[in-house]
């Protein structure tokens, strides 16, 4: 698999990584697969996909029990981006970015993934009680101490930006701007694809000009744009689509157009619609490293083959001319 470099330090990763979370967290069925997810991450490993995704609030903590079980023997052949930040309570989800709490959820997380050195640890979510860069400076300590080797922001202050009125990634520039003066980013997660190009506006542009890499998460529009889902099938009360405003049985075949579209690519290609719509992100930019979610093993390896399919220019505007998808979270 072709490999991506992100960051200043330039770290290298291979071009399609593997997201963690639905083994233990937001999926239908996350709990039920363990082994297979082992399995899978054996398999992303084996095809290339270097970087695993994955969080201490994934499960929560069991997702990176998981990984860490999974590299017990391979942990060298991995590139591990863990996060802080989110502490999962009984009725809410709270963050907590106190520079001791920061520190002691590193131990944590070291001590769950069996391993001495995280290879990106990132912010989760920011904290509104604590100031960022107090947050950030305690990430950076951890670089110091040799626990963690880069520092990353997920898109915190997406909602917040569109509660107050501004593009759907203002607030996380301007984070980003504040932190940048304390530590340098090596990388952003936010979302990204065929359905949701929001971070191509601000975000992406604002990475590709500093040398911050892009980790691409909900790549394949949370399962959607992979073509394998049917109007009016049913989630799990616990699974992140059972509210998403773009999983109603109406919006599932409204957006319908969206799948024939990658389908139509795939086809000239001998690739899959998942395929198509991970290429597409890795056209984004040389930085843009997607992270499809997947706990079973065939899909990790559909998806690094993503890495292989190069889309021309015709196959990207026919892409792009595809309508917008329908159903937000406004
Ligand atoms: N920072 C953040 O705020 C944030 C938020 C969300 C996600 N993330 C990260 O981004 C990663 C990706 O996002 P995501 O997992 O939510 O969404 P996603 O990658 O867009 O989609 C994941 C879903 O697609 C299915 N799938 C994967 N490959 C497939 C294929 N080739 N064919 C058919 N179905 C396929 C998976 O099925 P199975 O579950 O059955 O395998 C899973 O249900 C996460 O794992 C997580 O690491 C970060």
């Amino acid at each position: 698999m072709d490999r991506r470099r992100i960051g200043a330090a330039a770290l290298e990763v291979g071009a399609v990584g593997l997201g963690c979370m639905p083994m233990s967290w937001a999926y239908t069925g996350s709990r039920q697969r363990g082994e297979e997810s082992l399995r899978t991450v054996h398999a992303a490993l084996d095809q290339g996909s270097t970087l695993l995704d994955t969080a201490d609030m994934y499960g929560p903590f069991t997702n990176e029990l998981l990984v860490g079980r999974a590299l017990k023997e391979r942990r060298a052949e991995a590139f591990v981006s863990t996060k802080c930040g989110l502490l999962v309570g009984e009725q809410h989800i709270v963050a907590n970015g106190r520079p001791g709490y920061v520190k002691r959820a590193c131990d944590a997380s070291l001590r769950r993934l069996q391993t001495e050195t995280i290879d990106l640890y990132q912010l989760h979510r920011a904290d509104p009680e604590v100031p960022v860069e107090e947050t950030w400076g305690a990430m950076a300590e951890l670089v110091a101490a040799g626990k963690v080797r880069a520092l990353g922001l997920c898109a915190v202050g997406a909602r917040a930006s569109r509660r107050e009125g501004r593009g759907l990634h203002e607030g996380t520039v301007r984070q980003l701007e504040r932190i940048q003066q304390v530590f340098p980013v090596s990388a952003v997660e936010a979302e990204l694809s065929v359905w949701s190009r929001e971070a191509l506006e601000t975000l992406l542009p604002w990475c590709a000009a500093r040398g911050v890499g892009f980790l691409a998460a909900m790549p394949l529009g949370n399962g959607f744009l992979t073509g394998t889902l049917t109007p009016g099938q049913g989630f799990e009360p616990d699974d992140v689509r059972a509210r998403h405003p773009r999983f109603t049985a109406e919006m599932m075949a409204a957006n319908q157009s969206l799948v024939v579209g990658l389908r139509r690519v795939a086809g000239r290609h001998g690739a899959t619609p998942a395929q198509v719509a991970l290429a597409w992100v890795l056209a984004q930019g040389s930085a843009v490293v997607p992270i499809p979610g997947a706990k079973r093993e065939r899909w990790a390896v559909e998806n690094a083959g993503a890495a292989a399919v190069r889309l021309t220019g015709a196959d990207l505007a026919e892409i792009e001319a595809l309508p917008s998808a329908l159903g937000s979270w406004d």
